[in-house]
């Protein structure tokens, strides 16, 4: 499964790079208005610092202005992944853009039908939320699972992007459902390499190591 970092935060991606195990970046109108400057000008550099895909959303709301807002967006560097709210324009203008070979996401899915219909227009990827779904006590991974089954059973070739991801768990159940990639918070990447058993043995092995030297001299 490919790791996607959530974030337009640039140190976050920088800190998370020398581990290898950064395949992409996504971000959304929100991850960017919250680092403020110029958008064009993030997405570019992480871009630059991920060199694979870079999910960049629209903001537009009719399929027209998506497309011609999708082109732009792709035209900033080839990493660019062109991200568009599911909905009739979304699909419309996923269609079009896919078309184009334009590479496309389509975002804020909560069902299997809206899924259905992005892999219909030729999505490049398709991202269900999960931690929001969860959050109006409706099972997410559940979700995952049927998106996952019914682009098996159909070898639809768009990608599973589980986004909204909340815990470490949520990457692990992805991951056990077979979805492609889990897009996730750098806080919730960090949380994948805790464990207090491997803190506690590497601290015993050291000690005895230790001990066992000193008892040489
Ligand atoms: O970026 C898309 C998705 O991951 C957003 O997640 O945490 O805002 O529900 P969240």
């Amino acid at each position: 499964m490919k790791l996607f970092v959530d974030t337009a935060h640039v140190p976050d991606i920088e800190a998370l790079l020398p581990l290898g195990i950064v395949d992409g970046v996504t971000t959304n109108p929100s991850l960017l208005a919250r680092e403020g400057g110029d958008p064009d000008a993030i997405l570019k550099a992480i871009c630059g610092l991920v060199q694979g895909p870079v999910s960049a959303e629209v903001v537009s709301t009719t399929a027209d202005e998506m497309v011609g807002e999708g082109r732009r967006l792709a035209l900033l560097d080839e990493h660019i992944v062109v991200k568009v709210p599911f909905g009739r324009e979304g699909v419309a203008a996923c269609k079009r853009l896919t078309g184009e070979g334009i590479r496309v996401n389509v975002t804020l899915v909560f069902s299997a039908a809206q899924a259905l219909l992005a892999a219909k227009v030729g999505a490049a990827y398709v991202s269900p939320f999960v931690g929001r779904l969860d959050d109006v006590a409706t099972s997410g991974m559940d979700l995952i699972g049927q998106v996952v089954d019914i682009y098996d059973v159909h070898e639809f070739a768009t990608e599973v992007l589980v986004a909204s991801v909340r815990g470490p768990l949520h990457v692990v159940e992805a991951a056990t459902l077979g979805a492609d990639i889990c897009t996730c918070p750098a806080k919730v990447i960090d949380g994948l390499f805790a464990h207090p058993l491997t803190d506690i043995g590497l601290q015993k092995f050291l000690a005895d190591w230790e001990r066992a030297q000193a008892a040489k001299v």
